[in-house]
């Protein structure tokens, strides 16, 4: 696997590899969700690129862009032993160079959920966006992987590629989950044993919500009660707890075969999110 850190480098590295290209962007501290991503690029395609940037456009001031977990060498083993070729690892002012003043901004979809502007803010997804784009103009990937855990932005995403008719498939893979549950995020590191105990309690609410509809109560007062009784129990109380269209995030009233149930919460450090799809969407 080469490690590049210029755009120069990285499409000469492109240039001089067959084609189709898979492009799994990341922000680094890879785990088992970032790894099935990269093994699914590998199935797909003859070249690789796996991206490990911490963007700083998309962190809010008072976030942890500076304590995000950072350790490009584990990185670049765990990377390579998954499959990939190249490791773009660029610095900062290779991707915001001095007078950099260009931002891409997918409206409607990025000022609900971690986008309300109490929350995250729609400015975390023009951070998203933003980066996304120019990894996608450096790279000119075939296809990008990314996280079904982070519905959100792959719904902004896919938004971004049809809109400015980028020729990139997105592909997002499920999400991948420690044996009790938890989804896997890099934000996981900052958990106690006791805060990671009581995280366990989004995916049980997820897990209660599916039950519910599975039951049959599929009016959204029903399905958002069971999951906010399993957060309750552990006494979490969510920044949101929501069911929206999985076409374009306007809220839901009754599940149907398109309703994202999503959940984000403060669990000591971490701020985690978690979500699932339920009536078979
Ligand atoms: O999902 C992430 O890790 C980031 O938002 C991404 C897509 C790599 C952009 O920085």
């Amino acid at each position: 696997m080469r490690i590049v850190r210029t755009v120069t480098d990285l499409r000469a590295a492109v240039r001089s590899s067959e084609r189709p290209v898979g492009l799994v962007p990341t922000m680094g501290a890879l785990h088992e969700g970032h790894l099935s991503l990269i093994r699914s690029a590998r199935e797909q395609n003859a070249t690789v690129v796996v991206s490990v940037f911490v963007n700083p456009a998309q962190f809010r001031p008072g976030e942890d862009f500076d304590s995000y977990p950072r350790d490009e060498a584990r990185d670049a083993r765990l990377a390579e032993q998954a499959g990939a070729d190249i490791l773009f690892a660029p610095p900062v002012e290779e991707v915001y160079p001095p007078g950099f003043a260009t931002s891409v901004e997918v409206h409607g979809l990025t000022e609900v959920l971690c986008g309300d502007p109490a929350r995250r803010g729609p400015e975390h997804f023009r951070g998203v966006t933003t980066v996304v784009t120019k990894l996608f103009n450096m790279t000119q990937p075939d296809a990008a992987y990314f996280g079904q855990k982070d519905a959100q932005q792959a719904i902004v995403l896919r938004k971004l590629a049809r809109d400015l008719d980028m020729p990139v498939r997105i592909e997002v893979r499920p999400t991948v989950r420690e044996p009790d549950g938890l989804a896997m995020s890099s934000r996981n590191a900052y958990l106690s044993p006791a805060d990671r105990e009581r995280a366990l309690a989004l995916s049980r609410a997820l897990r209660a919500a599916e039950e519910a509809v599975a039951a049959g109560r599929l009016d959204a007062d029903d399905v958002l009660a069971a999951a906010r009784a399993e957060l309750a129990k552990a006494g979490v109380d969510p920044e949101y707890l929501e069911l929206r269209s999985t076409e374009d995030l306007s809220p839901v009233e009754r599940v149907n075969g398109s309703t994202l149930l999503a959940v984000a919460a403060c669990i000591g450090r971490a701020r985690l999110i978690d979500n699932t799809l339920l009536g078979g969407a």
